[in-house]
């Protein structure tokens, strides 16, 4: 393999030629292809279909004797809590069960901080100005709640093994306006990184010009390995406490990639003080959850254990998919010197890097050809990728057969773009 760099002018001329033959021929065939998608298929929806009938008529009553079709039950039922103590790390008695979205329950957790301070806060975090670290690539509606609510963003490069955190330390140790920091720490969106063990440690240690800092921890994808030796998270709000930080993390979950998207239970977990403040708050925003939902994610999933199996159900369905993507850009790309990507071991997404400058032709050039990709540019803060060189693939919602055709398309537009890049 040549690094495009590497060819002379007639030869890059020469290839040119023969990609846009392959990139006409496909634009020929008036696909359609969506890989802008990060949702569960619904091949994988099918998994859990059982769920919308396993409640028996008389079936509505929680381990504590509760009415699951009355008011009440404000952090969750015993028997939902007990699977999400397993699941985020935390005793049961640390554990609010949210509604269905944990994407709602941060929202409201950054809003509250706002309008009422954290424990340890002296002020509400929104009477001065309000700065949270971004680690980037990352979540774009992670970025869109820190906008929407006139939040700063300071954003922070995505290493290997985490956050870049000489960086973040240097940042926090001198700003008290920096309240908090978002964390996708298993299989991050998009790239697929878990923080190694001394990130989780230096986060929970970190000395914070703000004493009412939070990390914003969220384990969307701690389940959703797709070998059956996933990656290992060591527990942040253990790591915290051991430094003196008790505080410090609130970390967030849902079943919206295990059992339903949107129709799943969220929850998240935290100190014994923040708990107690979340349901301070959460009694006045609500009587309590649905737990008939809760109920019945308990009936058919029984443990955190049947959680385990169920999803290595799923990742029988997305492996194939995600070997599909690296694969097509191993073929086309490898040795080429004008992209790398990502080999998540879990998750929903593989971050594909371009040459400086080249993201947005690429997804320009994919869109002509009948293939939406993300946006370029969406995985930084305010949708701006300063290099213009990273796009995000969601290789989760579309057939197979789909991913390998859209996978090599996009290829081909990688290396027609690189070559206009470099002057052919
Ligand atoms: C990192 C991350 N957090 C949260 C969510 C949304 O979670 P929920 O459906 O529980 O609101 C997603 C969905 O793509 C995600 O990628």
């Amino acid at each position: 393999m040549t690094e495009l760099s590497k060819l002379s002018a007639p030869e890059r001329a020469a290839l040119t030629q023969q990609l846009e033959q392959r990139y006409n021929a496909f634009k020929a065939q008036g696909l359609k292809l969506d890989m802008t998608r990060g949702k569960p298929s619904s091949e994988q929806l099918d998994l859990a279909s059982k769920l919308t009938v396993v409640l028996a008529e008389n079936d509505y009553k929680g381990s504590d004797g509760s009415d699951g079709r009355n008011y009440g039950g404000l952090d969750g039922l015993p028997e939902m809590k007990a699977i999400f103590a397993d699941l985020l790390g935390a005793p049961a008695a640390q554990v609010v069960v949210g509604g269905a979205s944990s994407l709602t329950l941060m929202h409201d957790t950054v809003v509250r901080a706002l309008l009422h301070g954290v424990p340890g806060s002296s002020a509400p975090w929104g009477r001065g100005p309000v700065k949270f670290i971004c680690p980037a690539p990352g979540y774009d509606r992670h970025f869109a709640i820190c906008e929407h609510h006139g939040i700063e963003m300071l954003t922070v490069g995505l290493n290997d093994d985490g956050p870049d955190m000489a960086e973040v330390e240097r940042l926090v140790a001198s700003d008290p306006a920096i309240k908090g920091m978002w964390c996708v720490p298993k299989y991050s969106n998009p790239t697929g990184t878990t923080y190694s063990e001394s990130v989780v440690k230096r986060l929970a240690a970190m000395k914070t010009a703000a004493p009412d800092f939070r990390l914003l921890w969220d384990n969307a994808y701690a389940v959703h390995d797709l070998y059956a030796e996933g990656d290992k998270l060591a527990n942040v709000l253990t790591a915290c406490a051991e430094a003196g930080n008790a505080d410090r993390a609130l970390v967030f979950a849902s079943t919206s990639k295990i059992s339903f998207a949107g129709a799943g239970v969220a929850a998240l977990a935290s100190s014994p003080a923040n708990i107690a403040d979340v349901k301070r708050h959460s009694s006045i925003q609500t009587i309590g959850p649905d737990k008939l939902n809760q109920l019945r994610h308990v009936r058919f999933f029984k443990d955190y254990a049947g959680v385990l199996q169920h999803m290595t159900r799923h990742a029988e369905l997305l492996r194939p998919k995600f070997e599909a993507v690296t694969e097509a850009f191993a073929k086309d790309l490898d040795g080429k010197g004008v992209a790398s990507w990502t080999k998540p071991r879990g998750g929903y997404f593989i971050s594909l890097d371009t040459l400086d400058g080249c993201a947005s032709e690429v997804v320009r050039l994919a869109d002509s050809a009948g293939v939406k990709l993300t946006a370029a540019g969406a995985t930084f803060p305010r949708g701006k990728d300063p290099r213009d060189r990273n796009i995000r693939i969601a290789p989760s919602m579309p057939p197979l057969g789909q991913v390998k055709i859209a996978m090599e398309i996009v290829a081909v537009c990688v290396l027609l773009a690189s070559l206009k890049k470099l002057g052919a």
